[in-house]
């Protein structure tokens, strides 16, 4: 396996290295091989090539550099964002970039408690808190299209255009079905939309849904409006089992989903393309302030490996390596109870010594 790395910004090298340190754990227990390369592209790079901190003016990441990326596995991703950098350059020419050239058009992100982790709801325990968001990575409100027209009177007028095709939104859906099938008994597939109000865009999302839904007997479907979603994130997170869902109420929720999961320090994320490159990812930022002091929690770019080998796994229809993702997500969860709170700075460990353990709960696993 081939994984090119891109630490990125801030603590995004630091907790890039944790995850690889339980890579190599993990590979020794199972048996597998892999090489990683890693690629310099950060908000650092982006100024020193002369890249305008206020406005896009150089690219993020190369033509050549993203042509390189398509001959990996999977990529495994750091942070992006840059103190000195506005926000939206790196973000947009990075994470977005890459999205959308390498044809990532799933967002795969897990809500799962962990063991041990303070949860801000009251009285929900890990058996209440494990579904799985699948956000459309390619569409939505996320294209840019739309335009404005005379900018800075009175006038002006902006719009921005939510783009739906039919087959970006049956091979998000079919996607969520098939997931939904391989994870548990439960088999509730939810659609969250708001096809009360968007009776263009949301429409098709439903009809879609129904439709490819009569190929999946075994699933019940169901929809929510988004912001019903909302409160039952909240309410009743246990009545979840897979979301599908449009790129923008995907990333909405998904922050929400995050913070019921434990919060930033926790929650990872897949770009999938199943038939080409993926990169996966701890979801929070770059945490700035906390660069280079050893205590950034890296419990969600370890989960992103567990990921990054599940998935690529799956889509290989690998054994070894499916196993080996089970074996980091089980090792995470016997760590987390050792572990004082999932806050920078108050986890009772370093940065490292959080790593340690976990790669040291690989190796001695059964
Ligand atoms: C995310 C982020 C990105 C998004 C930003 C940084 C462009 O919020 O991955 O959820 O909106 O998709
Ligand atoms: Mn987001």
């Amino acid at each position: 396996m081939k994984i090119a790395v891109i630490g990125g910004d801030g603590t995004g090298p630091e907790v890039v290295a944790e995850g690889l340190k339980v890579l190599h754990a993990v590979s020794q227990k199972v048996g597998f091989e892999y090489t990683t390369q890693d690629f310099n592209v950060s908000g650092d790079r982006y100024l020193d090539a002369g890249g305008d901190p206020d406005a896009p003016s150089i690219p993020v990441i190369t033509d050549e550099e993203i042509d390189q990326l398509r001959a990996f596995d999977a990529i495994y991703l750091g942070a992006v964002g840059h103190p000195k950098v506005a926000p939206g350059i790196l973000e947009k020419g990075l994470l977005l970039g890459l999205r959308f050239a390498l044809d990532q058009y799933i967002n795969l992100r897990p809500v799962k408690l962990y063991p041990h982790v303070p949860c801000p709801l009251a009285d929900k325990s890990p058996e209440d808190v494990d579904f799985v968001v699948v956000r459309e990575n390619t569409e939505g409100l996320y294209t840019g299209m739309g335009g404005v027209q005379y900018k800075n009177t009175p006038n002006e007028v902006a719009t921005q255009i939510m783009c739906n095709t039919r087959s970006g939104v049956e091979r998000a859906i079919r996607y969520a079905f098939e997931l939904c099938r391989r994870r548990n008994d439960k088999k509730l597939c939810t659609l969250v939309g708001k096809n009360n109000v968007l009776t263009y865009a949301h429409d098709l999302w439903y009809r879609a849904f129904m439709e490819i839904g009569q190929e999946y007997d075994d699933i019940q479907k169901d929809y929510n409006h988004v912001d019903a979603c909302c409160m039952w994130f909240v309410k009743n997170p246990e009545y979840y089992d897979t979301i599908v869902v449009c790129n923008m109420f995907g990333d909405i929720i998904t922050d929400l989903g995050a913070m019921i999961q434990g919060g930033m320090g926790v929650a990872a994320g897949g770009n999938i393309n199943p038939s080409g490159v993926s990169m996966f990812e701890p979801i929070g930022g770059s945490a700035p302030k906390y660069t280079g002091q050893n205590v950034i929690n890296p419990v969600a770019a370890m989960a992103a490996m567990a990921m990054l080998l599940r998935e690529t796994g799956n889509n290989r229809g690998d054994e070894k390596l499916q196993q080996a993702g089970r074996r980091v997500e089980d090792a995470i969860m016997s760590v987390t109870p050792k572990m004082d709170s999932q806050s920078a700075g108050r986890m009772g460990h370093s940065c490292t010594e959080v790593g340690d353990l976990v790669a040291e709960a690989v190796a001695n696993a059964n």
